[in-house]
């Protein structure tokens, strides 16, 4: 049993396996994604039950651009379809919605309804549900780099003055706490350029479920796993003394 104070802030999930979960059907891709848009739903009302504040899902990776023309094309109606259905429900539940990654390259009908998620739960307060879409972690990084490099040019700031936390602000994420658990289904153990800078401190999860199969009874093993590490922080361990963290 794990008890409130051993629940992760911030978890981040890389959601894999949609395609081989399909695969092993005889479906299309396409069967796959709409199932895995299925299993995050859920998953977003079990992190609200289990008392989670912050969860992120990987929905499209800067590089998923790269898929096959109907396969990018599919996935961003299954990404008009849910913003179109759940925004209202989410709202009613109390989650805020915000979006990570670089809109421009959206199309402008998603980015709407982004805009009105956003605006329409900013202030709701029992789970922030961050989707990163058209996210990369170097391309984060990079544009906080040039926002400071900026402020610099224009002299609003000064050199000497950047540090980890003004860097930190001005990351995507610059107003919610880094991720505490990373997961990723599916059986692999990449961190496939997601929040490269926030997850400095992440423990990280690993299981071989299809992210399709992913339910409340996965979320909560990963919890437990998360409950039962100790975190340093490059510090020394409470229990033996001298060891290096
Ligand atoms: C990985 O499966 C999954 C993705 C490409 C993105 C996650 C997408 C969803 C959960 C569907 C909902 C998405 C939106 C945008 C609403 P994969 O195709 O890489 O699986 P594979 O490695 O088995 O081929």
């Amino acid at each position: 049993m794990t008890s409130a104070q051993n629940i992760p802030q911030h978890v981040a999930i890389i959601m894999d396996g949609n395609g081989r979960w399909a695969t092993a059907r005889g479906l299309s891709r396409t069967e796959g994604h709409r199932k895995g848009a299925e299993a995050a739903r859920h998953v977003v009302t079990s992190a609200g039950e289990l008392g989670i504040p912050y969860l992120t899902l990987f929905a499209f990776s800067s590089e998923n651009w790269n898929r096959p023309a109907d396969e990018v094309s599919d996935l961003m109606s299954l990404l008009r379809y849910y913003l179109k259905k759940e925004t209202a429900e989410l709202h009613k539940n109390g989650a805020r919605i915000r979006v990570i990654g670089d809109r421009a390259a959206l199309p402008l009908d998603i980015v709407k309804l982004i805009e009105n998620a956003e605006s329409l739960t900013r202030d709701n307060a029992k789970i922030t549900v961050v989707l990163a879409l058209n996210y990369g972690g170097r391309q984060d990084i990079v544009f906080a780099a040039k926002e400071l490099a900026r402020q610099v040019k224009a002299g609003e700031t000064d050199i000497a003055r950047i540090d980890e936390n003004s860097f930190s602000r001005h990351m995507m994420t610059g107003d919610i706490p880094d991720p505490d658990l990373m997961i990723r289904t599916s059986g692999e153990s990449r961190i496939s350029n997601f929040l490269l800078w926030q997850m400095a401190y992440a423990e990280l999860y690993f299981t071989d479920t299809l992210w399709p199969d992913f339910s409340k009874k996965d979320l909560e093993r990963a919890v437990a796993f998360f409950a039962g590490r100790e975190r340093r922080y490059g510090g020394i361990s409470a229990q033996s003394h001298g060891v290096q963290g």
